[in-house]
């Protein structure tokens, strides 16, 4: 088992800008090198390195940042996964979109581990000074895995669905309940920023400024990158979080919120999810390579080019 060292950002816990195209662009050929490195790396670099987080505020803002980041790159792979869902019935898409749509419900769990008053502290004021109605409806990656969510569940509302729709399906509603959890959790018995502002009618549909001000929050700039680098930087973002779960665990000892789960709400399905947050976060990484068919470094590759 090799050492799992630190190589994402400048430090333990920092965060990275996110680079991603327009989320109706796709650009596929190019070298998938640094994705299949990052592939291998989930499997051999799996030793704990033992470096605990200097503050809360430290460890649940790079917790934020970066599962938000493995959300929106994840969002562009689930597109095209369900797109080839809906207009061909592929199995094996079904099955990638299941496993990257688990995995976000995990990065939903992984950002929300903070107690409610961090949240109230360090997170909810900071996207509030960034626009008061700060909202996840801003999310430009989303709007069309939700559009095709949506109609996933409409066409196969009165026909048959083969088993693997009928668990992609299930897994789009544990992602929904996830979500409802964790603003349940977070913001207990109150309104979310967009609505607390009365601005539902007028900011709830998201325009280019506000687009703008949703990715500068998350350090997301816009460029025509791969599609095997948006992979990459999916990995990448996975394997810090694996990282850090490894050394502090999810509800770090000090600054628990295991307490703070709504019971109603955090269903067995969220408790699995939960509990098998790393082999989840694991599999949705391979099934955004495999839908890309990126294989992990040769071993050639390996010995001569591996970063140290
Ligand atoms: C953990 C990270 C989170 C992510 C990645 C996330 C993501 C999203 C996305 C993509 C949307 C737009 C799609 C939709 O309307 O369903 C959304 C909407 C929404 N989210 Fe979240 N969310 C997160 C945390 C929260 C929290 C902590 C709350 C607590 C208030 C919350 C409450 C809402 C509400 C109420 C909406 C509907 C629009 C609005 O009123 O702003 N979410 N979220």
């Amino acid at each position: 088992m090799s050492l799992d060292a630190w190589d994402f950002g400048d430090y333990p816990y920092a965060n990275m800008p996110l680079v991603l195209p327009d989320p109706n662009v796709r650009y596929d050929g190019a070298d998938p090198r640094g994705a299949s490195d990052e592939l291998e790396l989930l499997d051999t670099a799996t030793g704990d390195p033992g470096v605990p987080p200097d503050s809360a505020e430290r460890l649940f803002w790079f917790r934020w940042i970066v599962g938000n980041q493995a959300a929106t790159a994840l969002w562009q792979i689930l597109d095209d996964e369900l797109e080839l869902v809906l207009s061909g019935e592929v199995p094996s898409a079904a099955r990638n979109a299941e496993a990257l749509l688990d995995g976000y419900s995990v990065l939903l769990i992984y950002s929300g581990s903070l107690t409610t008053e961090l949240y109230a502290r360090l997170i909810r004021p900071a996207m509030g000074l960034q626009h008061r109605s700060f909202t996840g409806r801003w999310a430009q990656d989303y709007v069309p895995v939700m559009a095709r969510l949506q109609a996933l569940r409409t066409a196969y509302r009165k026909r048959a669905r083969p088993p693997f729709v009928d668990s992609l399906i299930a897994a789009s509603k544990r992602n929904h309940r996830t979500h409802m959890a964790i603003a349940a959790k977070l913001v207990p018995g109150e309104e979310s920023l967009l609505r607390a502002n009365h601005d539902l009618a007028s900011l709830g549909v998201a325009t280019a400024d506000t687009i703008r001000l949703y990715d500068a929050f998350y350090s997301t700039s816009r460029e025509l990158v791969p599609r095997a680098k948006v992979v990459e930087q999916l990995i990448s973002r996975i394997r810090a979080s694996r990282r850090d779960l490894r050394t502090n665990g999810l509800y770090p000892a000090n600054w628990s919120s295991w307490h703070e789960r709504p019971a109603g709400m955090w269903d067995e399905e969220i408790q699995t999810l939960e509990r098998d947050a790393t082999d989840v976060l694991t599999a949705c990484a391979r099934a955004a390579a495999a839908a890309l068919h990126i294989q992990p470094a040769q071993p050639a590759h390996r010995n001569g080019e591996r970063r140290s």
